[in-house]
């Protein structure tokens, strides 16, 4: 894979124009909670403009998750992807979602913005198995509920290029 884009990179360049020579990307990792999906973003998409939901719920509640806090953390998500995607070709860089975008639904929002602006939607699906999730997720400072974790590995619909992905990178 191409190293992602970043502004950071484009020392020397005061004009701000496009500085990729080529459409901006938009990351959308896809995997249940505890699978590796932040990691795998600072590791491998560390050039990216990053946007996590879970940094959005810390920042509006102080809590990892609060239930109430919901429906502004989705908001405020949206609309920060949106004033990203809407300036990512321009200014040139690429963006990563950290979420767990485990539907098609989900995941067809993401890719709708992402093709308004003229911005490749690109799939990172950390496919690992549950048990693997289970135990990274107990092992770490921020532990899930199982009974969430399980939720979300039902709800899981691995991603895939009919839902107008350019590529799907398949990582464990
Ligand atoms: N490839 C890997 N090998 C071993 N451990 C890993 C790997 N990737 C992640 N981990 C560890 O697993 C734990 C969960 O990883 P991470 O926080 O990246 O998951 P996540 O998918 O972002 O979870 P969440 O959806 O809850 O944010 C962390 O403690 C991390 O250090
Ligand atoms: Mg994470």
């Amino acid at each position: 894979m191409e190293r992602p884009g970043h502004p950071g990179r484009r020392a020397g360049d005061e004009r701000g124009g496009a500085a990729l020579g080529r459409a901006a990307r938009l990351y959308v990792l896809t995997g249940i909670p505890g699978s590796g999906k932040s990691t795998y973003a600072r590791q491998q998409l560390g050039g990216c403009v990053r946007v996590s939901l879970d940094d959005l719920r810390k920042m509006m509640s102080g809590l990892d998750y609060h239930a109430e806090y919901e429906p502004m953390v989705i908001a405020a998500g949206k609309a920060v992807l949106t004033s990203l995607l809407a300036q990512a070709n321009q200014m040139g860089f690429d963006v990563v979602l950290d979420a767990t975008n485990v539907t098609r639904r989900w995941r067809a929002e993401a890719i709708a913005l992402a093709r308004r602006f003229g911005v490749e939607p690109r799939s990172v699906f950390v496919d690992v198995p549950y048990e693997v999730a289970a135990r990274r997720n107990a092992e770490r400072g921020r532990v899930v509920p199982e009974e969430v974790l399980r939720r979300f590995h039902r709800q899981l619909e691995p991603p895939s290029l009919d839902e107008g992905f350019v590529e799907v990178i398949r990582v464990g």
